[in-house]
């Protein structure tokens, strides 16, 4: 009797030794960057179970937690004490992430610090650049956006990751600082998946919606635009940011481009994730562990993640 079928792919899925070997894609905790959020105190955040917004005290140890689990870089944003129209807590010399990356520069020299500059954080009325007349203004946002990028790095930033969505912010920062790595939030979607993130950050828009500078969920030809502008600009990294309803995105762009491309898992799909893991309704490790690894298939090199600190105990 002859076998049939020949073609047997059970063969290599019988063991979880024989898994492991024919497995095509692995994490490693060197790919992955933690988010974390500073502010005047420290608060748990209902609309992101795990991930605490922290005083500069609380910061500090966390960071220490985070080394010694073998984390190597995290991303900063900062919520500041108070806003304004223009957004000035974003560049002030004692704001909020200036005087965490000092602090945490003196103690944690190894750990890479990549900070967000963009201004919706800092800004009243929670639009991401100068607002006049209902209109996000493109060329004057840029000398901002570039004054909040030198003053991160003055304070001890080792990279900058500018999430503005401007025209020529890239060529703006670049300017102003040849050496700084510059990680590009290069095609970042107009999504609803920043909810959770918004309430954490206190970032909702006042008034409209950030569609007339954020892309367009539908446009992939458009994202290779922003992308290989990026890079003309002095852009080192490119990001694709959401990272599951963008997978295509990640692997097109990886497959375009020579650079390191990373994708921004965000908190709208890492809350969707707990809320259902917390109903019962899936395991959050084999979810996150299955989503993190979709997104390295599709071709991502680094990923930001809110589950970075747990993936440090899972793998
Ligand atoms: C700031 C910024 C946002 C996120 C990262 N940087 C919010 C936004 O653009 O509204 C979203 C991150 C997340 O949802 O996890 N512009």
């Amino acid at each position: 009797m002859s076998a049939f079928p020949a073609t047997r792919l059970r063969r290599l899925r019988r063991t979880d030794a024989l898994r492991s070997l024919a497995r095509e894609t692995r994490l490693d905790l060197d790919d992955f960057v933690l988010p974390l959020f500073v502010g005047p105190t420290s608060v748990a955040n209902d609309e992101l179970p795990g991930m605490a917004r922290h005083s500069i005290e609380d910061v500090v140890a966390e960071a220490g937690e985070l080394v010694s689990l073998g984390v190597k870089t995290v991303l900063f944003f900062g919520i500041p004490e108070e806003k304004d129209d223009e957004g000035s807590g974003a560049w002030a010399d004692d704001g909020i992430v200036q005087r965490a990356l000092r602090a945490l520069r003196a103690e944690q020299p190894e750990l890479v610090l990549v900070t967000d500059v963009c201004l919706c954080e800092y800004t009243a009325h929670g639009h991401c650049g100068v607002l006049r007349d209902g209109e996000v203004q493109n060329d004057e946002t840029l000398e901002l956006l570039t004054r909040t990028a030198v003053s991160h790095v003055e304070a001890g930033a080792d990279a900058v990751a500018p999430s503005d969505m401007m025209d020529g912010r890239v060529g703006a920062i670049r300017e102003a600082l040849p050496e700084t790595p510059i990680v590009s939030y290069a095609a970042k979607y107009a999504s609803a998946f920043y909810g959770p993130f918004r309430e954490v950050a206190e970032s909702v828009p006042q008034q409209g919606d950030r569609r007339g500078y954020q892309m367009d969920p539908a446009n992939v030809r458009e994202a290779l635009r922003e992308c290989a502008l990026d890079l003309g600009e002095g852009a080192d990294v490119l990001m694709v940011k959401p990272a599951l309803p963008y997978l295509d995105v990640i692997r097109t762009v990886r497959e375009r481009f020579d650079c390191p491309v990373a994708a921004y898992h965000v908190s709208g799909e890492y809350a969707m994730v707990k809320a259902a893991a917390a109903k019962g309704y899936l395991d959050e490790r084999q979810a996150a562990l299955e989503s993190l690894t979709a997104i390295k298939r599709a071709g991502a090199d680094i990923v930001f993640s809110y589950w970075t600190k747990d993936l440090a105990r899972w793998l």
